[in-house]
């Protein structure tokens, strides 16, 4: 069905996406693995591949079509809006790439009024050389979200992962003179950003996922992949990372800045203390305080337990935090039966697969509507299970159905669970 892509090199956020027993188990001499850049990951290859990976004619057959909501012929939409029946809650938001705007437009249109770039807007893509910006998918998507009325999140100014070795070319660790160098082109980059899109994105993932994966150590360090603690030799980056932020959208237009400005980061269920403690460190020794955390929530159909989500969500909102639901998917496997990493076997989405998580996607959006007063949006990483990352994480190769359409672009029985309050 999907076109293959590469294996990526993060095991540790893999681990730490697909269970809690798996983190305790792998323990730190994995999480040691990821050194590499994410420069081959899926979604990288996603966005270059461009169209090469859309649906296949009479491919799976998979659960396209048998959702309740399915309404006719060719790409259905289902029936209402699922944008317009949340109005009263939070927007409904989608991460794209072009491919998105070429083959889904009416599904977007109808169901969603936010959107991501999936990877438009990191800084490899959008920012490939320190004087080139290749601003195009971007700017395709940001002018489909002005067209029809939606806004953006920008995602994401800093993150560890596919981020260019220009960006940090010249720099070490230790010495103060390149340290500049280096604050200096994060800061040129935050800038140049929020200036070409301040307009249109209500929100920005200032940084993404700098939080340790190791029980007992709070930020993501050298060893975790952050070349960005690396070299700063702490958790400073991060500070200057919103600093830089604010002062752009400020120098946009005073006072914009408000309501902004968010961390984002998986398995936010785990990360809850460790998140409040990086809150802290900003508000009270940085003097920072930011707007709210984005809880990607890549889960699984019984993992994390809605109990537990709403102890995460009550610490967050409790310190005074917006919460965003910014990746949400749902895997069908569970690669972690008993603790340590076996890969499931592929399967087939079959009606009973298809009702099981279109139950898990009804309570968890329960839960979110209960907590509609500290939630800022909800965006699935993606809209259709014949393009998303999971089909080539943690295995390369099995496809996933994680998302509210099936292959043929109609609408999953998970969209009719959401729609039914
Ligand atoms: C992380 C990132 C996203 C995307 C996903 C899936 O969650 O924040 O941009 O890359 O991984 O790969």
């Amino acid at each position: 069905m999907n076109a293959p892509r590469t294996w990526p090199a993060g095991w540790y956020e893999l681990v730490a996406r697909h269970g809690l027993a798996a983190l305790l188990v792998l323990g730190s001499t994995l999480l040691g693995c990821d050194s590499g850049e994410r420069s081959a990951l899926a979604d990288d290859n996603q966005a270059a591949s461009g169209t090469s990976s859309g649906p296949s004619a009479g491919g799976s057959t998979s659960a396209a079509g048998t959702g309740s909501s399915s309404g006719g012929n060719g790409p259905s939409t289902g029936a209402g809006s699922l944008a317009e029946k949340y109005a009263d809650h939070f927007p409904i938001g989608a991460a794209v790439g072009s491919w998105h705007l070429d083959t889904l437009g009416d599904v977007l249109e109808q169901d969603f009024n936010h959107l991501t770039c999936e990877n438009a807007m990191k800084i490899q893509d959008i920012h490939p050389a320190e004087a080139t910006f290749a601003w195009d998918e971007a700017d395709r998507i940001a002018d489909f979200a002005r067209q029809k009325g939606m806004k953006l999140t920008g995602h994401t100014l800093l993150w560890h992962r596919q981020a260019p070795a220009w960006m940090f070319e010249g720099v070490t660790a230790g010495d103060a003179a390149s340290l500049e160098t280096l604050k200096m082109r994060l800061k040129a980059h935050i800038a140049a950003m929020v200036e070409r899109y301040a307009d249109v994105v209500d929100n920005w993932d200032v940084v993404n996922e700098a939080l340790s994966d190791t029980a007992g150590k709070i930020y993501r360090d050298g060893p975790e992949g952050s070349t960005w603690y690396e070299l700063f030799g702490s958790q400073d980056y991060i500070y200057f990372a919103f600093q830089y932020a604010k002062d752009a959208l400020e120098e946009s237009s005073p006072g914009s800045s408000a309501g902004k400005l968010y961390y984002n980061d998986y398995t936010a269920t785990l990360k809850a203390d460790k998140i409040l403690t990086l809150l802290s460190w900003l508000k009270d020794e940085k003097g920072m305080q930011i707007d709210g955390v984005g809880f990607q929530s890549h889960e699984q159909l019984s993992w994390p337990s809605a109990a537990d989500l709403q102890k995460a969500i009550d610490k967050v909102s409790g310190a005074g935090y917006k919460v965003k639901i910014s990746e949400l998917d749902i895997t069908v496997y569970n690669d972690y039966p008993a603790g340590s990493f076996v890969a499931a076997p592929a399967v087939e989405l079959t009606p009973e697969l298809e009702a099981k998580q279109a139950k898990r996607l009804a309570d968890l959006f329960a839960l979110y509507r209960a907590n509609k007063q500290h939630v800022t949006s909800v965006t699935f990483w993606g809209v259709s299970d014949d393009q998303t990352w999971l089909d080539n994480e943690p295995v390369p190769g099995r496809n996933d159905y994680p998302l509210l359409y099936g292959d043929a672009h109609t609408p999953k029985a998970a969209r009719a669970a959401i729609m039914d309050f």
